[in-house]
């Protein structure tokens, strides 16, 4: 008899019938296929898209000393455990979150790969088919597929530029055929827009997420980078029992994959058994590596590198406000990585893609921040990970562009 091992591999893919599953439809269509299929054809154009910290603000020499010390540990530090967190990380991480104003004991404290695994550990323990989860419209787009994967409805909420218009929610939530499982919210310079939801907002949702029973889903990569203005604590200062999901990706480095989930118990002890079957633990290194990068000497890479991004946006800004015709309108952010720009209704940022990319600039359309792709006509920016000079220069292209319609 001939086992499938024993026949080339062309021979078996033929064969055996392959099936995906319902879940990974959501998955199929993604920004990041059209964008890097144009930055391939277009590799001159200036590319907006990058959400990640700028690389040469990546403090790699600070990290390769931690992780040479991380591995101080030996064969400690090897074995299964820590399903968790490292404890020392964990402590860490909730005396950064008692500074932001939104305390939680390190018990409480659950280390993820990065957000994104936050988001699919709670999307795991909480959602059924069926289920509403309401996000803000727009929002992350990997948030959205997220859910959606989970045969959850994702349902856009309003927003301006005070993040959700939580007047507006009863409304909502009435019209609704339940009530949603969650409320997935970016509330701090938000992931694509910039905006910031004031205190008195905040506070709002929490009353009603309160009054409605529903469970508050807060997503925080970016507060750590303020340019201006007064700090604002946390979601969870206002809904203690909220879920808080937290990342490094940020300020040290997306590729760390280290971030955290901040979760009341019970829901914790669900949350633990999903990670302990995904993936066991974190990476035990890794979790000690960021310990020791973080401790004593995050706060002052956070205020360096602050001031570079605060450039950056100042110099986007400038020449959004010298090269963009009347039509293009936007809210100036307080901090984070993204301007979010909204052009006239009829307006098609989909459709203008390939002109922008043919003109030397390239953008992320703003349909694929909203659930069903709903509305084409904003665009989003990034100002992270670009020098000054191409920031400015990319702004004079696009206006070349909006210009011819
Ligand atoms: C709002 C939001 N959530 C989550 C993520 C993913 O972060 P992580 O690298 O921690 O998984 C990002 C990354 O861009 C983001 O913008």
């Amino acid at each position: 008899m001939t086992h499938a091992l024993d026949r080339p591999l062309s021979q078996i893919r033929q064969t055996r019938q392959i099936r995906p599953s319902r879940r990974i439809a959501p998955f199929a269509e993604s920004v990041w296929l059209v964008i890097d299929g144009l930055s391939a054809q277009r590799p001159d154009a200036i590319y907006y898209g990058s959400g990640a910290p700028a690389r040469e603000l990546i403090p790699v020499d600070r990290l390769r000393e931690a992780s040479a010390a991380a591995w101080g540990d030996g064969a400690g530090a090897l074995g299964y455990g820590e399903t968790d967190g490292y404890a020392p990380l964990r402590e860490l991480i909730a005396a950064r979150m008692a500074v932001l104003g939104a305390p939680a004991d390190p018990a409480e404290i659950l280390v993820v790969n990065g957000s994104q695994e936050g988001m699919d550990v709670v999307a795991r323990a909480l959602l059924e088919p069926g289920d509403i989860v309401l996000v803000e419209g727009p929002t992350f787009p990997e948030a959205v597929r997220l859910f959606a994967s989970y045969e959850a409805e994702v349902v856009g909420m309003p927003m301006d530029a005070e993040g959700i218009v939580v007047d507006e929610l009863p409304a909502l939530l009435d019209a609704l055929l339940q009530p949603p499982k969650f409320i997935y919210a970016i509330p701090t310079f938000q992931n694509p827009t910039g905006v910031t939801m004031p205190a008195a907002r905040r506070q709002a949702l929490a009353d009603l997420a309160r009054d409605r029973g529903i469970l508050l889903v807060e997503d925080d990569p970016y507060s750590a980078f303020r340019y201006d203005g007064e700090d604002v604590p946390p979601l969870r200062a206002y809904a203690p029992d909220s879920v808080y999901l937290g990342t490094f990706s940020k300020t040290l480095a997306p590729g760390l994959r280290v971030g955290w989930i901040a979760a009341p118990r019970p829901l914790y002890d669900h949350l633990f058994a999903v990670k302990e079957c995904l993936n066991i633990s974190n990476d035990r290194v890794m979790m000690r590596t960021v310990h020791r990068a973080a401790d004593g000497f995050l706060d002052d890479h956070i205020a360096q590198v602050r001031d570079a991004y605060r450039s950056r946006r100042d110099a986007l800004l400038g020449a959004m406000e010298e090269y963009l015709p009347p039509r293009a309108t936007w809210v100036r952010p307080e901090g984070g990585f993204f301007v979010w720009i909204d052009l006239e209704e009829e307006a098609d940022t989909d459709a203008l893609l390939e002109r922008a990319a043919a003109g030397g600039v390239i953008y992320l359309p703003g349909s694929w921040f909203f659930p069903g792709r709903t509305k084409k006509n904003g665009l989003r920016l990034s100002f992270s990970a670009l020098p000054e000079e191409k920031l400015i220069e990319g702004m004079r292209r696009l206006g070349q562009v909006l210009a011819t319609g």
